[in-house]
């Protein structure tokens, strides 16, 4: 019997520097999408999966994170003062309702380090990892989705989307057993490689930024020897541990957004956007006032 998923790791130790200078002295995970920092996207779905213990990795300046997460008195006693009792609910659904701690990675060594720094705070049981930048709109929650596989499959489940060929270089990138009926868009991983040159890609399956992972990943990313650019890769671990047990991929349905690119970032503004019920209806309308085609070819 799979055992409940009750913690999630939170990478948020990298520097940002594609989104330079707004993340010179400001963590990228708290660029902010409408009026939520991204990294609060992540927190909410995982929330809303039934993970109450969020652990954040973080590194140098990114304080702000930590402050965003905890109370805040002087603002609390500010909003009460004055009435305002929507703004108070919302920022103490923040700090109240999650259970936040953070560790700190110290030297920027890779995806897999950042996951096996937390080995003493996760314990022996099974967690989810969510990398914030893949924000993702899904009904039920992407993670969600995952902990219904994981619970019915009992090993770690790795969150994948369909990717174009041009695209596999940028991800994880998982082969799988053809015809294998675990449901739909379940499937067993065969063999997974980090970022493959298109011709070299097992599949367009590529892993997008959420994993439910067991306690064993720990021994597999301690005895896996860091890449060319001298990072531990979780893929690398994942591949590791493949050896000993079954891993399975799991399409989400939903949409994702990366917003660790400016472009990507930009159309999740957008997206979000129009999804608010109070700015749907005029910045729809602003966007039509625009000669959308202008720099066009
Ligand atoms: C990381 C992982 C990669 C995964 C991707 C998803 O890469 O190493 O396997 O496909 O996240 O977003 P990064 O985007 O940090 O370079």
């Amino acid at each position: 019997m799979a055992g409940a998923i009750r913690k999630a790791v939170f990478p948020a130790a990298g520097l940002g520097t594609r989104f330079l200078p707004a993340t010179k002295a400001q963590p990228k995970e708290m660029l902010v999408l409408v009026d939520k920092p991204v990294i609060q996207y992540g927190v909410e779905e995982a929330v809303q999966s039934g993970v109450d213990n969020i652990i954040i990795v973080t590194g140098r300046g990114k304080n702000a994170i930590e402050d965003h997460f905890d109370v805040a008195v002087e603002l609390e006693s500010y909003l009460e003062q004055r009435g305002k009792t929507a703004q108070l609910e919302e920022i103490r659904k923040i700090s109240r309702l999650i259970h936040v701690s953070y560790v700190r990675q110290g030297e920027p060594l890779g995806l897999g380090h950042a996951v096996l720094v937390t080995k003493q705070m996760v314990g022996q049981e099974p967690f989810a990892v969510i990398l914030g930048d893949d924000v993702i709109d899904a009904t039920p929650p992407a993670l969600k989705q995952m902990i219904d596989v994981f619970e019915r499959l009992d090993g770690p489940v790795l969150a994948v989307e369909r990717v174009s060929a041009d695209d596999v270089s940028s991800y994880g990138v998982v082969a799988i057993q053809e015809g294998a009926d675990l449901g739909k868009g379940v499937h067993r991983i065969t063999d997974m490689v980090e970022k493959p040159r298109r011709e070299e890609a097992p599949s367009n399956l590529a892993i997008i930024g959420r994993y439910i992972l067991t306690p064993d990943i720990f021994p597999a990313l301690e005895a896996t020897a860091s890449d060319r650019t001298g990072e531990i890769q979780l893929t690398n671990g994942l591949k590791r541990l493949l050896r000993e047990r079954p891993i399975y991929a799991c399409e989400i349905e939903g949409v994702r957004h990366d917003t660790g690119n400016k472009l990507g970032f930009l159309k999740a503004l957008v997206y979000f956007a129009l999804q608010r019920p109070d700015l749907a209806d005029p910045f729809r309308r602003y966007l039509e006032t625009l000669n959308l085609k202008v720099g066009a070819p």
